[in-house]
Order: C-alpha cells, then sequence, then structure tokens
C-alpha cells in the first residue's frame, strides 16, 4: 500500500488468452471512461491484452495514463524464431511492461528459471520493465516449502546487477491462480517480505523502490485487504481483469484517488 516512503502501487490486468479485437477495445475503453469519471488514482495501471491487440488497445488508451504492457517476449532480439515476439518488438509498439515467468508459460511451455532471467534481461535493455513471476505449488505449501520454493526461482530468474526499481516481481502462487483460492494474509505477507529482502541484496541499488506484486484470485472484494499488507506493492489481476467496473476497483483499492497521479 502507499505508506510514505513506498514506492507507487502498480495494478496489472493480464487478460491471458481472451478477447478479439471488438471485446478488448470495448473493454480498454470502459477503463479509460472509468478513468476519467472517477478521477486519477494514486497507483499506476497497466493492461496486458493478448498481442493480437497491443497495437489498437495502445490507440484506446492514448492520453488515459493506463498503461500498455506484453504478457511475454522472446529471450533474442530478433531471429528464426517462428511464432516469437522480441522485447524490441514490443517496446517499438508501446509497451512499457512485459510479463515473464508466468506459471501457465512455465508449465505450458517448459520455461525454465534461467530462460526465465533471458526473457528480464532482454526487455531490460530495451527499457521495458519485466514483471517476473514466482509462486509455489500446492504440494510445496502444503510441506511448508513456499518460501524456499519461491526463493530458488527468484536466485534463478530475477537479473542481477540491476536497479529495483526497474523491475516488478509477482508473487502468485499456483494453487491461487483462477481458482478463487488465496493464501493466508501472513502468508501473502511472508513471501513478500522474504522477496523485499532478496532485492536488497541483489539489487545495485533502489531495492526499496521495488514494486512486488501480489496475483491468484484477486478480485474487488479482496483487493482492499490484500493490497493494505506490508510488502504487497500492487496485484497482478487475472479473471477479474476481464470486467471493466470491478477491475477498476482493484485499481483503486491499490491507491485511492489523488489528485493528480504522477507518472512512470
Ligand atoms: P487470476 O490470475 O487473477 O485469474 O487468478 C492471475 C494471473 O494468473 O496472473
Amino acid at each position: 500500500m502507499a505508506a510514505s516512503g513506498a514506492p507507487r502501487p502498480l495494478v496489472v490486468a493480464n487478460w491471458k488468452m481472451n478477447g478479439l479485437r471488438r471485446d478488448g477495445i470495448d473493454r480498454a475503453r470502459a477503463l479509460v471512461l472509468l478513468a476519467r469519471n472517477k478521477g486519477q488514482i494514486a497507483g499506476e495501471v497497466v493492461l496486458c491484452p493478448p498481442a493480437t491487440l497491443l497495437h489498437e488497445i495502445r490507440a484506446a488508451l492514448s492520453g488515459s495514463g493506463i498503461g500498455l504492457g506484453a504478457q511475454d517476449c522472446h529471450a533474442a532480439a530478433s531471429g528464426a524464431h517462428t511464432g516469437d515476439l522480441s522485447a524490441p518488438m514490443l517496446a517499438d509498439l508501446g509497451c512499457a511492461y512485459v510479463i515473464v515467468g508466468h506459471s501457465e508459460r512455465r508449465a505450458g511451455h517448459g520455461e525454465s528459471d534461467l530462460q526465465v532471467r533471458a526473457k528480464a534481461e532482454a526487455a531490460l535493455a530495451v527499457g521495458l520493465g519485466p514483471i517476473i513471476c514466482v509462486g509455489e505449488s500446492e504440494a510445496a505449501r502444503d510441506q511448508g516449502q513456499s518460501v524456499a520454493v519461491v526463493r530458488a526461482q527468484l536466485e534463478g530468474s530475477v537479473p542481477s546487477g540491476v536497479a529495483g526499481e526497474a523491475l516488478a516481481i509477482a508473487y502468485e502462487p499456483i494453487w491461487a491462480i483462477g481458482t478463487g483460492r488465496t493464501p493466508k494474509p501472513e502468508q501473502i505477507a511472508e513471501v513478500h517480505a522474504m522477496i523485499h529482502e532478496f532485492g536488497k541484496a541483489r539489487f545495485s541499488g533502489g531495492a526499496a523502490a521495488l514494486r512486488v506484486l501480489y496475483g491468484g484470485s484477486v478480485n474487488a472484494r479482496n483487493a482492499a485487504e490484500i493490497l493494505s499488507l506490508e510488502g504487497v506493492n500492487g496485484a497482478l489481476v487475472g479473471g477479474a481483469s476481464l470486467e471493466a467496473a470491478g477491475f477498476w476497483t482493484i485499481c483503486e483499492a491499490a491507491g485511492g484517488p489523488v489528485m493528480a497521479a504522477q507518472g512512470r
């Protein structure tokens, strides 16, 4: 939450593989209207639509203060990688962020920590902010291994020698994604505290500005409680980001209305 000295909260909508052009543009326009009518908020809001929609959503968001991000990138800048998109291509499209290492990519595409780290480095090289996802399985949680598993993922996936403000880390317990289940508040706070500690040792500076997002079944009802926890600097929202009004309620929970929000 935006206590004094805490980084500006970041709320990211991960639309995943949802939406044809009409749906996506309508949803983006609805959000822009809400932002206009309800006033600016203290937090930073970023939409990550499917790659097919990036170009048109960028136009729909123009002048709104809502940012654009992608859901994945390749580690190489260009080359023979059929079907992939590079970080320079995404930056060229107007993206400011890219999600890397989401558990659905780690599981569905066999992505390793090393590959996730290479993607994050590729993003940083062109000024894109990587949102690096980590999170334990239900089995690991049951065995009391959440902190150890997430720590190992951080060691493998997060670049070193960069500034903490250049990226974000999203803690997303795999068992909480799309299930309607969330960890207990103290469990979220414990993992977030460890991630902030990790950042202090890992980054070249700016560790205090690192934003650690929580993701996994965040919705308009539970957002205020989750976002008020110590060490939670925003949210990565999947299912609940597909409905504009509910998503805007989550954005407001992250920062509350202000007179003038500063840019990234
Ligand atoms: P969910 O997804 O909000 O639908 O649980 C979060 C995510 O996978 O980023």
